[in-house]
Formats: structure tokens, C-alpha cells, sequence
């Protein structure tokens, strides 16, 4: 464990909790727990896994987590809980299975938030903060306490609340700039003085959870490491509330990058780190833009001739880490159509995908058609198909036969045909305006339940005419307007690629809007009926 002086920095990532809050960026459980595989073998030390008390699925996600990823040699494994002691009750619920849980309790300290927000003045925040942190003392030894907003508090009623906080038995203090305001020297100062004149700061580790709302937030949380503070939160690719949180790559690679300069360690495997990025990308939806640093498609590419010709004769005139550190391939070509089964199996273990013989035996049949249609199966092709085989929201609706006609000119004509949660089958027949268009609307004559399209986006995997496509869409909920709902799907052909993440899609809509529907017709072993009912609008029955 780090201490307050020494120079070890730990990373807390909190990927499946603010970063789950990214607009579409919902999981599934196994989506869920496949992200906290990686974020082990990455090397987090702590794993924020969720928000219990927000739902019953959340609450078992997070407990599937903590049994499964929370092991002695694994992760802290952590929950978020206002200070109620309901969402305490829950997060420890959750969080008892693992060999090292953690309790995360947060209050507001800026007075804009007690005014608006909670109603409470600056005593009631004290008194309220003594007994929740204390409550959640009484499960567990592990308590982090984090002020909401303290950017904008006022730093002498912070001291005082972090003292309260320290004596009540809180082991970790979060200083969250959480609406991305502070600069990298308000920042600084404040932890500085935290430290400094908090009565008991000695005995606790001081954190770090900046927002991105003005791009300061890895400047930010650098600032605050340099000022003491030996946690850092963050998520992968950054993702998170409104502009994100500090990404995890960044922080890391600048630590190692200028190791010199910040004299800290962190426990990171850091050539975990692409493939962090890409899943949590695949499976949020979120795409990672290509200038991003550290895990951009653009970030190792040199353009110019004159920097070209600068790498040629010294990589290090103008690559400052290389791409072998992050964990990018330089020799991609992996496995191609004579590969046999054992080599498969080992190659998807090396990348780390833990699948019993059943789906690897579906995982090969598909890496077999796909090897007929494309000659070279790199690592990022095999994540791919993996997501696309494995890595999918339930499938309530599945399609069999799509076929299209288009041309110009024309009329671009889509024939869907669907199996149906009562495992009937539906046929729909569309035009539209383009392939896509046609195909999206002939799914939607079966499955009903009207939604707007919000994105569409289709990059290939790799290079060449062959590339796998991979399409990302994001809809809205008629009957749930505030909430986006993302599905990805990969094929060669992207039309199929479009038409599974557009399914894909409906079904993660179906199965959140279905929460009583499934619970129904888990009882009443009648799913085709529940599923009438939510399409007329209804909740289920
Ligand atoms: O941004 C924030 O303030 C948070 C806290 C709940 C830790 O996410
Ligand atoms: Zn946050």
C-alpha cells in the first residue's frame, strides 16, 4: 500500500462507474466483468465497479466483480455510495466478496451544491459526513470519502470536513475537481494545503478525480501527484461524465515517459494498454479519436517527410515513448485460413480471452469463415470477433437472412428475416434512402418500438479492401428520451456489420426498458408476451 511519502502512485480506475456514465455508454454485466479482466491483468490497484444502490443489475454486477476479479492478488475492489446509509447498505452488499473491498462515500462541500442541491447547510454536511463514514467503518477497514465539487469549495471548510471524514475512520481523501474548473496550479495548491493543514492528512492517502470539461484533467491530476497525492482516478480512453474523466493512459505513460521529472511508480503493465483502450472503445461504443494521446490511431503515425526521415535514422528524434510500450503490435499478421484450432486457442489466450471449449469451438467456426474471406486475421480482427461473437447484449432479437439490393440508379431494398423472442420469425421488406436506411427501417417494421437514430460511424479494423467493418450506432428510446443506447457489430460486409449493431442496439434497449418484462416472463416463461406489452408501450404486462 502506498504511503504518503513514498513515491508509488495508484491507480483507481473507475472505468465501469463515471465512465459507464458517458451518454450511451451502458454494459452488460459480461461486458462488465470482461472490462475488469483487462483492468487486472492492465494492473489497476483499485477498481471502482459500479454504483450499487442505482439498480439491482448494477448492484450484481458489481458483486459478480468483486467474487470473480477481487481476488487476494487482484484488484481493490470498490463501490460508489452517496452518503446514505441505504446506498452504504448496498456498496458493502456488493463489495463483501472480495479479498479487499472498499466503501466510497462522497458528500458535497461547495456551497453552490449545499444551497441548490442537497438543502443543507455546512454543519449538517459535517455531522452527516462523521456518521456515514463511520457506518460504512463498521463493514470494512478500506473507507475513501470524496468531497463533491471540492474545486469550487472553499478550502477551510474542506479541512474541516476531511478532518471529520479522517476521524470518523476514512482511509482515503478524494479531492474531486468535479465539474473540470481548476487549473493545474489551483490544483496543486489545493491538495498542498490539504495536506498540509488538515488535522490527521498523515495517516490517509490523498486522491485525485479531475474532469475534462476545460482538457486540463490529466494536467490537473499530475498536479495534484506533485503536490502528495499518491491516488489517482481515472478512466481508460478517458471516458466519462459530460468532456471525461483523467484517462488512465495518459497519467501512466506521463509518469513513465518523464519518470525523471515525477519520480513515481506505478504498478501498470503499460503494453496492456491499446488493448485496454480498444475494448473499452468496442464496448462502450465510444470511439477513440485518432489524435488522442497515447492510444489515437494517429498517435505513433509520422506524416510529415521531414519527420519521417528524422524516425528513419533515430526513432527517438521524434517519438518521445515507443509504440511497443503501449502494447502496438509491429508485427500484426497473426493467423490466417491454415492455422489450425490449437494455435487459435493459444493465440486467443496470449490476447488474453479466457473461453471454455464450447465457445472456442464457435469462436474458430467464425474465425474460419472469416479467413475465407480475408487473408490476414490480425490480433485487433480476433478482438473484433470476439466482441462481436461474445461481448453482445442478449440476444432477444436475432437476425437469419438479410439481403439487399442497391445501385444507381435504383431503389435500395432490404429483406430482413428475424427470429422473434416467442421464437416465432418475422419478415420485413423496406426502401430507403441507401442500403443502411433500408435495412434499419425493415427491422424496425418487426421489432416496433420506435427510436430515433442519433450516430452512425464505420471505421475499418485494418488496412486493405478485405478489412473487417466496424459499426457503431447509437439510438434514443422513443418512451426514454434520455437515454442513448449504443451497439456495435463486425463484419466484412457492412451492411451485415451495420444491421448486428443496429440490432445489437435495440436488444441492450429492450433488455434495460424489459427489466420487469424479463423478471415476468422469467416467471411466466412467457418472453414473446412480455415483449408484445413493452412494444405497445407498456411495462411488461
Ligand atoms: O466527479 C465526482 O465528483 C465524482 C465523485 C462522486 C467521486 O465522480
Ligand atoms: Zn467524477
Amino acid at each position: 500500500m502506498a504511503t504518503q511519502n513514498g513515491n508509488r502512485v495508484l491507480i483507481f480506475d473507475t472505468t465501469l462507474r463515471d465512465g459507464e456514465q458517458s451518454p450511451g455508454a451502458s454494459l452488460t454485466s459480461t461486458e462488465k466483468l470482461e472490462i475488469a479482466r483487462q483492468l487486472a491483468r492492465l494492473g489497476v490497484d483499485v477498481i471502482e465497479a459500479g454504483f450499487p444502490a442505482a439498480s439491482p443489475d448494477d448492484l450484481e454486477a458489481v458483486r459478480r466483480i468483486a467474487g470473480e476479479i477481487g481476488t487476494e492478488e487482484g484488484p481493490i475492489i470498490a463501490g460508489l455510495a452517496r452518503a446514505h446509509p441505504r446506498d452504504i447498505d448496498k456498496v458493502w452488499e456488493a463489495v463483501q466478496p472480495a479479498a479487499r473491498p472498499r466503501i466510497h462515500t462522497f458528500i458535497a462541500t461547495s456551497d453552490l451544491h449545499l444551497e441548490h442541491k442537497l438543502r443543507m447547510s455546512r454543519p449538517e454536511v459535517v455531522d452527516r459526513t462523521r456518521k456515514m463514514v463511520a457506518h460504512a467503518r463498521s463493514y470494512c477497514s478500506d473507507i475513501e470519502f470524496s468531497c463533491e465539487d471540492a474545486g469550487r469549495s472553499d478550502p477551510a471548510f474542506l479541512v474541516e470536513v476531511c478532518s471529520h471524514a479522517i476521524e470518523a475512520g476514512a482511509t482515503t481523501i478524494n479531492v474531486p475537481d468535479t465539474v473540470g474548473y481548476t487549473s493545474p496550479e489551483e490544483y496543486f495548491a489545493l491538495i498542498s494545503r490539504l495536506r498540509a493543514e488538515t488535522p490527521g492528512a498523515d495517516n490517509v492517502i490523498w486522491s485525485t478525480h479531475c474532469h475534462d470539461d476545460l482538457g486540463m484533467a490529466t494536467a490537473n491530476s499530475l498536479a495534484g501527484i506533485r503536490a502528495g497525492a499518491r491516488q489517482v482516478e481515472v478512466t481508460v480512453n478517458g471516458i466519462g461524465e459530460r468532456a471525461g474523466n483523467t484517462s488512465l493512459e495518459e497519467v501512466v505513460m506521463a509518469l513513465k515517459t518523464r519518470h525523471r521529472y515525477f519520480g513515481m511508480e506505478t504498478g501498470i503493465d503499460t503494453t496492456q494498454i491499446i488493448r485496454s483502450s480498444r475494448m473499452v472503445a468496442s464496448f462502450t461504443g465510444i470511439s477513440v479519436p485518432p489524435n488522442k494521446a497515447v492510444v489515437g490511431s494517429n498517435a505513433f503515425a509520422h506524416e510529415a517527410g521531414i519527420h519521417q526521415d528524422g524516425i528513419l535514422k533515430h526513432q527517438s528524434t521524434y517519438e518521445i515513448m515507443t509504440p511497443a510500450t503501449v502494447g502496438l503490435d509491429q508485427s500484426k499478421l497473426v493467423l490466417g485460413k491454415h492455422s489450425g484450432r490449437h494455435a487459435f486457442r493459444v493465440r486467443l489466450e496470449q490476447l488474453g480471452f479466457e473461453l471454455d471449449d464450447d465457445a472456442v469451438a464457435t469462436a474458430f467456426s467464425s474465425f474460419k469463415e472469416l479467413a475465407d474471406k480475408k487473408k490476414a486475421i490480425t490480433d485487433a480482427d480476433l478482438e473484433a470477433l470476439v466482441a462481436d461473437e461474445f461481448f453482445q447484449p442478449e440476444e432477444i432479437f436475432k437476425i437469419v437472412d438479410l439481403q439487399v439490393t442497391c445501385g444507381s440508379p435504383g431503389m435500395p431494398t432490404a429483406t430482413v428475416r428475424m427470429i422473434k423472442p416467442d421464437d416465432g420469425q418475422a419478415i420485413g421488406v423496406s426502401v430507403g434512402t441507401g442500403p443502411v436506411d433500408a435495412v434499419f427501417q425493415s427491422i424496425d417494421q418487426i421489432i416496433g418500438r420506435p427510436t430515433t437514430l442519433v450516430e452512425y460511424t464505420v471505421h475499418s479494423i485494418t488496412e486493405g479492401i478485405d478489412a473487417l467493418g466496424n459499426v457503431t450506432v447509437r439510438i434514443v428510446d422513443a418512451n426514454d428520451p434520455g437515454r442513448t443506447i449504443s451497439g456495435h457489430g463486425a463484419d466484412v460486409d457492412i451492411i451485415v456489420a451495420s444491421a448486428k449493431a443496429y440490432v445489437a442496439a435495440k436488444n441492450r434497449m429492450i433488455a434495460r426498458a424489459g427489466g420487469a418484462a424479463r423478471v415476468a416472463a422469467t416467471e411466466t416463461n412467457d418472453i414473446g408476451a412480455a415483449w408484445e406489452s413493452l412494444r405497445m408501450g407498456g411495462n411488461g404486462f
